[in-house]
């Protein structure tokens, strides 16, 4: 398949893109290369330079390339940040995947995956988090992916859009020479990782009073070749049925680590001191995000593979040791 990969140049749709090649698909990566790195992208693919919000451009690329899908990666992503920019994640998030859309079903384009995420259940009434749970975003960013699954639905009904909606929990490690390196970094393992290794002082821990066994927030990390693959699967199963397909799922290890253990285990992993500076809580962080991904298990046959933390910390490591200044080295 000839697949479009819109955000090919980040961190999760760059280890994807590099994923489908491994499989054999023709893959082009438009990406405005606003957060992303061109080291990113896969040498096998084609990179466009262009903003999904450029009309013009994308109806040029589907008239020019006979396309047969898309994995649509590309958006703002520190929640922090959409909490003082709104608008900008609701444009970015929301109105250039509407433009994406409308694009590829006039081009005839009906296969679309859609990367989004676990801040849609904003604060679960339980955990692991099912994906019939109430959507409830707590900030801007959540609430941005969950217009663009509740826009899927009617494109998918009305337009027979085929596609597949991945919520995400915390991707994280690294793959194929693809790792995480965001450039104003908000993730965790990362963040821990630069404290190791000298880039910066220290890591903040927000909040020591939660309702967990050590009083941090707890989450759940599933490793980028897992990730991966479930879009490799995702994508094949779109192209199966007869009827239009609506496929959600989860994405994680239905195992959480609470920060002080993820700071543990990277001392372990590293041999490396890292301090952490204790801070308040911030506004709309849940305390407990666990994944139930039993659903693309059963019905895809989806394995994670990495599953230990220790695991998925060491491959980070081993990929910030050989680029200590990320895709910059
Ligand atoms: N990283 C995670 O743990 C996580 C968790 C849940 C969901 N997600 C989702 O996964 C996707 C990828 O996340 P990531 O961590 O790889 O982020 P990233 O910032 O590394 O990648 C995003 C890419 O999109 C590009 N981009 C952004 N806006 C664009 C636009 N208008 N036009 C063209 N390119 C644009 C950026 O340059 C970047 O290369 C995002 O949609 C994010 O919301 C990520």
């Amino acid at each position: 398949m000839r697949i479009l990969v819109t955000g090919g140049a980040g961190y999760i749709g760059g280890a994807v893109a590099a994923e489908l090649v491994n499989c054999g698909h023709d893959v082009i990566v438009l990406d405005n290369l606003s957060s992303g790195h061109r080291g990113a992208v896969p040498k096998q693919a084609t990179l466009i330079h262009a903003d999904v919000g450029d009309r013009v451009r994308l109806g040029q690329l589907f008239a020019a390339s006979e396309i047969d899908g898309v994995m649509h990666f590309a958006a703002s992503i520190d929640v922090r940040e959409s909490m003082l920019a709104p608008a900008t994640y609701f444009r970015n998030n929301a109105v250039n995947t509407l433009n994406l859309i409308e694009l590829m079903l006039e081009y005839g384009i009906t296969k679309f995956l859609f990367s989004s995420t676990a801040a849609i259940y904003g604060t679960p009434s339980q955990v692991p988090i099912t994906e019939s749970l109430t959507l409830k975003p707590t900030n801007p960013y959540g609430e941005s992916k969950l217009v663009v699954e509740q826009m899927l639905q009617w494109f998918g009904r009305l337009h027979g859009l085929r596609y597949a909606s991945l919520r995400y929990f915390n991707a994280a490690g690294a793959f194929d020479g693809h790792g995480e390196d965001h450039r104003s970094e908000s993730h965790l393992i990362p963040l821990v990782l630069e404290a190791a290794n000298g880039k910066r002082e220290s890591v903040s821990i927000y909040g020591t009073d939660y309702e967990t066994h050590d009083g941090t927030c707890v989450r759940d990390y599933v490793h980028i070749s897992d990730l991966a693959c479930a879009h490799v699967l995702a994508f094949e199963k779109l192209g199966k049925g007869q009827e239009p397909e609506r496929l959600v799922y989860n994405l994680g290890n239905s195992r959480g680590y609470s920060v002080r253990e993820v700071i543990d285990v990277s001392r372990r992993v590293t041999g490396r001191k890292i301090c952490f500076k204790e801070e308040p809580r911030r506004p709309g962080d849940p305390p407990i995000l666990i994944a139930s991904s039993e659903q693309i298990k059963r019905e895809l046959g989806w394995k994670p593979k990495v599953t230990e933390l220790e695991l998925i910390i060491q491959s980070a490591w081993e990929w910030r040791q050989r680029n200590p200044d990320g895709y910059a080295s």
